[in-house]
């Protein structure tokens, strides 16, 4: 039994659906079901004894500690967290209450029932791993070299700084306890299931949509865009061979800037899905930027590929035909989740586009 946090967002519902078809080992899901978490992702286990789901919040000690001696997992997966930069720019405080106060109280309960309920051999086997992302380390400029372990922590958004703590907590119960930790710093990802307020989902939607695409700035800021399963089977891999109290960086060497990636999307939709006014790159449209919007993003994953043997099984260009095609056939779970809390909010916030 393993004990996932986060389970019905975007990469803990593709690591919770892998899991579960890799192995037989059942799974519980602890999910507040915030505007961010979708039950919807995780129909195909509706009448799966192995996938057990509790609505809660991470930040809930009576509950957190009731499910570890309720259930015994031999580990602990923590994807919870509030996830988008610019939602963290208009309202930090849910950032830091959930990512920092909501992964120190994972980490008080994981250690009493490490320390208190666990027999030698199953605290040896036990491992909290902390789902990290390379956006803790800053900003590069476009001729510095990609982010390794050992680069410098260097926070510039609420978000970042955010899992920065978090991160700084998690290896501080290594250090201090002996906790048995592993953080993984993973770069942008795309695939099934990301909430259309990240790049990649937002302008396939508002493409079919016929709505703007909104591009920050000059639009040559860079990620390093990984397929979603990837980054599923690099956290399977570091839970199981990974070495505790160590960090690896997750990423698949796909460096892009955002309008190649906008236009690369339009580009695979004329094809797949031709529209009678022309390109849907008609629809691209220079907007503001995000305050503070860092510039660079690139992972250096030789650590996780040498020491561990992982490596990704996408690239950029199938990956992305996978996700449009994803995404084209579920059109009616785009509509669910934007319907409700995120709609209003958006409204609030962006009412200007
Ligand atoms: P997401 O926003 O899609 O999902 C977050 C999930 O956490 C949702 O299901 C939400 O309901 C749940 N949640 C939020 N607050 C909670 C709380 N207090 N208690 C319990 N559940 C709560 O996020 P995601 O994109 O799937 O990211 C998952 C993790 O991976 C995050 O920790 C994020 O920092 C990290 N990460 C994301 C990316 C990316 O590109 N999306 C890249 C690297 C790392
Ligand atoms: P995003 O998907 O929000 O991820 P992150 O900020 O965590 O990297 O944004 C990816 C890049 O795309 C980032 O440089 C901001 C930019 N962007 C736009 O240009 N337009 C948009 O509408 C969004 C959501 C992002």
């Amino acid at each position: 039994m393993i004990l996932v946090t986060g389970g019905a967002g975007f990469i803990g519902s593709n690591f919770v659906l892998d899991w579960l078809k890799e192995s037989n080992e059942p799974v519980v899901n602890l999910d507040a079901l915030t505007y961010a978490g979708n039950l919807e992702n995780l129909q195909s286990l509706t009448d799966d004894p192995r996938h057990i789901f509790v609505k809660g919040n991470i930040c809930d000690k009576e509950l957190v500690s009731s499910l570890l001696t309720k259930y015994k997992p031999r580990a602990i997966v923590h994807f919870a967290a509030e996830s988008h930069v610019d939602r963290s720019i208009f309202g930090p405080d849910l950032f830091f209450e959930t990512n920092v106060m909501g992964t120190l109280n994972l980490l008080e309960c994981a250690k009493a029932y490490y320390d208190q309920e666990l027999s030698e051999n199953e605290r040896s086997a036990f491992r909290f791993l902390h789902v990290s992302t390379d956006e803790v380390y800053g900003s590069l400029t476009f001729d510095e070299p990609a982010f390794t372990e050992e680069t410098p922590y260097r926070p510039n958004s609420p978000y970042s700084a955010s899992k920065a703590s978090s991160d700084h907590a998690v290896r501080a119960w290594f250090h201090t306890y002996g906790f048995p930790v592993l953080t993984t710093n993973c770069s942008n990802n795309y695939g099934p299931y990301q909430f259309p307020e990240k790049l990649i989902p937002l302008v396939i939607s508002n493409a079919l949509a016929r709505k703007p695409l909104p591009i920050y700035g000059d639009g040559l800021n860079i990620r390093d865009w990984l397929y979603v399963g990837d980054h599923c089977s690099a956290i399977r891999c570091v839970l199981e061979n990974g070495k505790i109290g160590e960090t690896y960086n997750v990423g698949g060497h796909n460096e892009r800037n955002n309008i190649t990636i906008v236009k690369t999307i339009c580009a695979i939709l004329d094809e797949m899905r031709p529209h009678r006014d022309g390109s849907y790159a008609n629809l691209i449209t220079y907007v503001k930027d995000r305050p503070g919007h860092d510039r660079r993003y690139a992972i250096d994953s030789t650590k996780l590929q040498t020491q561990l043997g992982w490596k990704p099984k996408e690239c950029f260009e199938t990956g992305i035909h996978k996700t449009v095609q994803w995404y084209l056939d579920h059109q009616d779970w785009v509509k669910n989740v934007q319907s409700g809390a995120y709609r209003e909010w958006t409204a609030k916030q962006y009412g200007n586009w």
